[in-house]
């Protein structure tokens, strides 16, 4: 279990990066709190840098989408899923349960901009 911040410090719509290995990013969607991998499974983007809407984080560099509850790409370019993480707040601090699951390598060839967007 590892701390992130203080509730109050992550108010709806703001996200929080863990400089874990891999980073893992916080979110607050509209008061839910979620967390999953930083790295988008597309290329090397910080998933907290990203644009959130609702359930749904948009990542900064090529706009793939990523549903926080299960991890799963809702659009292209992004083909696989980052990792959940579980969330708990513990007398007004935020806490990520990392997953064991081992983390997703970014997808083959997207190092070289396949599939990028120009
Ligand atoms: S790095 Fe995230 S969509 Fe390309």
């Amino acid at each position: 279990m590892i701390p992130v911040c203080r509730l109050d410090d992550l108010p709806a719509g703001a996200s929080a990066r863990l400089d874990t290995t891999p980073p893992i990013a916080v979110f607050n969607a509209d008061g839910a709190l979620y967390a999953i991998d930083d790295t988008c499974s597309h290329q090397d983007a910080s998933l907290s840098e990203g644009w959130l809407e609702g359930c749904q984080i948009e990542c900064p560099l090529h706009a793939a989408s990523f549903d926080l509850r299960t991890g799963e790409p809702t659009c292209l370019p992004a083909r696989r899923p980052v990792r959940t993480h579980r969330v708990s707040v513990v007398e007004g601090m935020v806490h990520v349960h990392v997953t064991d699951a081992p983390s997703i390598p970014a997808e083959a060839g997207a190092a070289a901009g396949e599939g990028s967007a120009a």
